[in-house]
């Protein structure tokens, strides 16, 4: 029998990848399938980013770089934190790795130690777990509903800590429910782990894609000691469309980070010296470049919704930010295998919940044109329509 690190044995794959790619096979086939499972802007990296990196490749900046990323790029990071997010880091708190994801990981893995604890909330972005697993840590995962707004309460976290908690994971606005924690929100979570000692890793990485009069709060901006004990992560993938370039990048307290710089030697060194020339060009443009895109996504969520609406068995809470609409399918059936059925018969694809701890719901993106969504929720309506028909029958 095959013998596998008891660590890694029961990690799971991505189960939005795997429905994205049975998605890509259908339409490979010739269908027309409608894509509401994409995780990723659909728009292509802006034009003078691209040209940065092929400058780059060009110039012959094609070598390693310090493994911990470019001194010209922490320097950006840290003059990006100071401007956004009020967090002044110098530039050797910063580790740029390859996407968010990597950060995520290389600091679970430097920071929880066999049996630690880990709180996080359900709904949850479907990699924390297996982050936590591989590093020998248990999930505490805090169950949250509409009841909430999809939101943990003081209260909640409160009754979830013991001895064992190392770390909170705060994800706002959040994949998969667009919602996000306000300052008022942010401020007593931050009270309750600076009392107990928590670290908290602050996934930021949605912070550019806010509607309406949403205003984005990074909780280590909340006082000295909340700053001390917050690993904050973001990176380009979503805000600038350079998913694929793979830059992210996380900050912290100095001797948390210089662990995260000793793993990162070991395992990946630098991230791509050409995404990184990119990856400046991004943070150097102004807000407006990438203003367009966020309206662009506003106008999208606005008519997702107004098409949701029309079906009555489904209910949501109103995303904030980020790309996606969370739909309680629980008064059609359920979820798991309607996304299933969905995407084999009418060719609409979606996350079913149960990969984010929610089992009654399915993920909708609207990182795609009008023209799908109205398109997509339309054959939704339709599929739902007909399953009560057929029950009625
Ligand atoms: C909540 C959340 N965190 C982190 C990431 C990782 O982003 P990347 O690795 O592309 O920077 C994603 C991507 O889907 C996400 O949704």
């Amino acid at each position: 029998m095959l013998h596998v690190n008891r660590r890694i044995k029961d990690i799971v794959g991505s189960t939005t990848l795997a429905i994205t790619a049975r998605a890509k096979e259908l339409a490979a086939q010739g269908h027309d399938v409608v894509n509401f499972g994409a995780g990723e802007p659909d728009f292509d990296t802006p034009d003078f980013i691209k040209k940065a990196g092929i400058k780059a490749i060009e110039s012959g900046f094609t070598k390693y770089t310090p493994s911990i990323g470019t001194q010209d790029l922490r320097e950006a990071i840290a003059a990006k934190f100071q401007k956004d997010n009020g967090l002044v880091y110098k530039p050797n708190q910063i580790v740029v790795s390859c996407g968010a994801k990597h950060s995520l990981f290389n600091i679970i893995q430097v920071l929880v130690d066999d049996g630690d604890e880990v709180i996080f909330q359900s709904p949850y972005w479907v990699s924390y777990p297996e982050m936590v697993k591989a590093a020998g840590g248990k999930s505490v995962i805090i169950p949250t509903d509409a009841s909430t707004a999809f939101k943990i309460t003081p209260d909640l976290l409160k009754k979830h800590i013991t001895p064992k908690t190392r770390i909170l994971i705060i994800n706002s606005p959040s994949n998969p429910t667009g919602v996000m924690y306000h300052k008022e929100e942010l401020a007593k979570i931050a009270e309750i782990c600076v009392a107990h000692k928590i670290y908290v890793i602050s996934d930021e990485i949605y912070e550019k894609l806010i509607y309406d009069t949403n205003v984005f709060t990074s909780i280590a901006s909340l006082g000295q000691e909340i700053f001390d004990l917050t690993i904050t992560v973001n990176g380009v993938s979503k805000a600038y469309a350079m998913t694929g370039w793979r830059i992210g990048y996380a900050a912290g307290a100095l001797e948390i980070m210089e662990y995260i710089k000793k793993y990162q030697d070991h395992s990946t060194s630098n991230p791509t010296s050409i995404s990184q020339v990119a990856a400046l060009e991004a943070l150097k443009a102004s807000p407006e470049s990438i203003d367009q895109m966020c309206q662009i996504f506003k106008k999208r969520r606005d008519l997702m919704l107004q098409c949701l609406d029309r079906i009555p068995e489904l209910s949501y809470i109103r995303p904030e930010g980020a790309f996606y609409v969370f739909c309680d399918f629980s008064k059609v059936g359920d979820a798991t295998v309607i996304a299933k059925q969905m995407l084999d018969e009418v060719k609409v694809a979606g996350i079913p919940g149960d990969s984010f701890g929610a089992p009654n719901y399915i993920r909708f993106s609207f990182a795609t044109s009008d023209a799908r969504i109205q398109e997509g929720i339309a054959r939704v309506a339709k599929w739902i329509a007909n399953q009560s028909s057929s029950l009625k029958v």
